[in-house]
């Protein structure tokens, strides 16, 4: 049978698409630089409106990655967070709200976190901004141009879907590369931050994504997330 069968792609559909979880706390050994780029590479396969690639990638390692977990830390503790997207609790509906307290329950009980216990919800957040750990960390940017700051406004949503894809795609490529990730849309609360220790003056943050090795024996690693019935979220019309 060729590799390409639909019936073997639609198992490594399965293996790569559902064995792909967030990790949230990494070993510090580095990618090897070539695994890098053909990561990398292969999500820039991403699909995109006319294939524009509205995205801006930067790949943060080594001393520089420490530098800036350093300065969201400082960040953080002054509450410096600027969004370029902005956000807003009561943009979820009841049954998304239910789904991410529950995401909550398991994420917080695996760190053995006590449900009211905000202070350790919080300081466990705080921790995040170092990554999990992870060697590295690559932050998505929207890059339209309608301004100096690469604000195209209300029609950035749309710059934002593109990225989006790109996003997942990434994530994908990480896993068939044996790589585990973590999406942090945290990360994005920094924007300034970022765009500081990077040295950039334009582009907007939509996430960041943590990745690495998996500390397989950290019980944060062994979460699992159920997802909503299709029926809930996919309607079949004709
Ligand atoms: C856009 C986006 C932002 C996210 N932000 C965070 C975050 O800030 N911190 C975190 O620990 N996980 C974050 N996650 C991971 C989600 O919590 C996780 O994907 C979800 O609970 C489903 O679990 P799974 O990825 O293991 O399937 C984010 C995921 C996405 C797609």
């Amino acid at each position: 049978m060729s590799p390409s069968h639909p019936t073997e792609l639609r198992g490594h559909a399965e293996k790569l698409i559902r064995g792909r979880r967030a990790t949230r706390a990494f070993r510090p050994d580095p990618v090897p630089e070539e695994t890098l780029r053909a990561v990398f590479a292969l999500a820039g396969a991403a699909p995109s409106s006319s294939n524009t690639q509205p995205w801006q990638v930067e790949v943060v390692s080594g001393s520089l990655r420490d530098r800036l977990a350093d300065a969201l830390q400082a960040a953080h503790a002054e509450q410096r967070t600027t969004v370029d997207f902005p956000y807003r609790e009561d943009m979820y509906s009841i049954a998304q709200q239910r789904r991410r307290a529950a995401f909550g329950t398991a994420l917080y009980g695996a760190l053995g976190i006590g449900r009211n216990d905000h202070a350790a919800r919080a300081a466990f957040d705080a921790e995040s901004l170092r990554f999990y750990g992870a060697p590295h960390v690559a932050f998505l940017f929207t890059a339209g141009d309608t301004g100096d700051a690469g604000d195209a406004g209300d029609a950035g949503a749309r710059l934002a879907a593109d990225v989006g894809i790109y996003a997942q795609t990434l994530l994908l490529a990480m896993t068939a590369y044996g790589l585990d990730s973590c999406p942090q849309g945290l990360l994005s609360f920094y924007a300034d931050t970022v765009r500081s220790e990077l040295g950039l003056d334009r582009g907007k943050l939509l996430v960041g994504i943590s990745f690495g090795y998996a500390d397989e024996s950290a019980p944060v690693n062994h979460i699992t997330t159920d997802r909503a019935a299709l029926d809930a979220t996919t309607t079949f019309r004709c």
